[in-house]
């Protein structure tokens, strides 16, 4: 298998991780880096400069790449690739028109931005959760009137902790959850050097990220209904999502009822025994265990944890019953592996295994 990808918005926090994650894939090779106007024309090295975020040097092969233009450039880079990833810091309404323009140049985009997460034929993915999402494109692709192009899109890196913990209890009747998120600086796209107010500090507001974590679940756990894919109606969910002076990692303190309370051995079975479709195909970044349970107090921790499996694996801990709701626990993912490009990358290659870019 061997496709050749861009990387739309290769410059910032979440396309250097993409940069990073695609430098040895074995399926995936990087033949267009892209950005806006500002940065075309230089070469990746000199477009990033200072602002390499990675803990690995920026890859060899693509220092010199000449950068183009992510909106002048749609029918080149189409042309060049068999589809890319994106990952813009623009309005909402250019990213739906960008990515748009992309699929219907007949370049399928898997986006990381949140434009599309709400639009109702664009599949929105957790590999291990609704890999059977990814059948709506057909629709799509009638819709936009392509024969390849389509949009998938990942799911916000709030929800990617505690969606994945919840996912295999729903046999138990989930009625409601509480979630406060503790959210990483790179969230934001942000380092301490680019952002040190962030030292010493927490703040209590991330525009836009409580709706997300309160709706996105819904879609995630929806079911495909015609030619569009109808959000779920339970659990009721509600959120606070704060940020926290990490550099990686986002823990969720999360809260949990069932319609049919299950014991805390069922939970730590669930969690156990809890495998999807990446894991029966053996995707290349898929971990092989994706709900990892602590039995230590003071775990996980953002530190010690969040690298786990490439980053790609969820770790829980502190499970126990509640005053309030029947369970608690806490969790833990990578917000710009699992959360964001390492997730897009998974779902890339569930696409790829099941034929949607030949
Ligand atoms: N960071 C995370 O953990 C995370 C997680 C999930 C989702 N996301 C989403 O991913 C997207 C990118 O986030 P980020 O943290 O990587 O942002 P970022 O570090 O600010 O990078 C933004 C990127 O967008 C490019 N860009 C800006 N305006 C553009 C334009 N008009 N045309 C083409 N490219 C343009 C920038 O290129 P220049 O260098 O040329 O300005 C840069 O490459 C956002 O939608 C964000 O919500 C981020």
């Amino acid at each position: 298998m061997h496709y050749n990808v861009g990387i739309i918005g290769a410059t910032g926090m979440v396309g250097q991780r993409f940069a990073s994650l695609l430098e040895n894939h074995p399926w995936f090779e990087v033949k267009v880096l892209a950005a806006s106007s500002r940065t075309a024309g230089k070469t990746y090295k000199e477009a990033v400069g200072e602002r390499w975020a990675m803990d690995t040097p920026m890859p060899k092969a693509m220092e010199d790449m000449v950068i183009m233009d992510a909106q002048a450039d749609v029918e080149k880079i189409a042309s060049m690739v068999d589809f890319v990833f994106c990952a813009v810091n623009m309005k909402k309404d250019e990213i739906k028109a960008l990515e748009e323009m992309y699929a219907k140049a007949e370049c399928p985009v898997i986006s990381n931005n949140s434009a599309h997460r709400h639009t109702d034929d664009v599949p929105m993915v957790i590999p291990e959760l609704n890999p059977e999402h990814i059948e709506i494109i057909n629709a799509q692709r009638k819709r936009l009137g392509t024969k390849r192009g389509f949009i998938a899109v990942k799911s916000n890196c709030s929800i990617q902790s505690y969606v994945p913990a919840l996912h295999p209890l729903r046999k138990y009747g989930i009625t409601k959850v509480l979630a406060c998120t503790y959210q990483a600086i790179s969230g934001a796209g942000k380092t301490f050097k680019t952002w040190p107010e962030m030292i010493d500090n927490v703040i209590p507001y991330i525009g836009g990220e409580e709706e997300k974590s309160n709706l996105e679940p819904l879609k995630v756990w929806g079911k495909i209904e015609g030619d569009k894919i109808v959000d779920a109606t339970v659990p009721s969910i509600t959120t606070q999502c704060l940020r926290v002076p990490v550099s990686n990692g986002h823990i969720a303190a999360a809260f949990v009822s069932f319609e049919n309370k299950p014991s805390k051995e069922d939970i730590l079975k669930a969690w156990k025994e809890f495998s999807g479709v990446p894991q029966e195909l053996e995707l290349p970044s898929a971990p092989k265990q994706f709900l990892n349970y602590f039995e230590e107090d003071d775990r996980p921790q953002t530190k010690l944890d969040r690298d786990m499996e490439g980053g790609m694996a969820i770790s829980i801990g502190r499970l126990r019953e509640d005053t309030q709701y029947d369970y608690k626990f806490v969790c833990l993912s990578h917000n710009t592996l699992r959360g964001a490009a390492g997730g897009a990358v998974l779902l890339a290659e569930l696409l790829a295994a099941k034929g949607y870019f030949d």
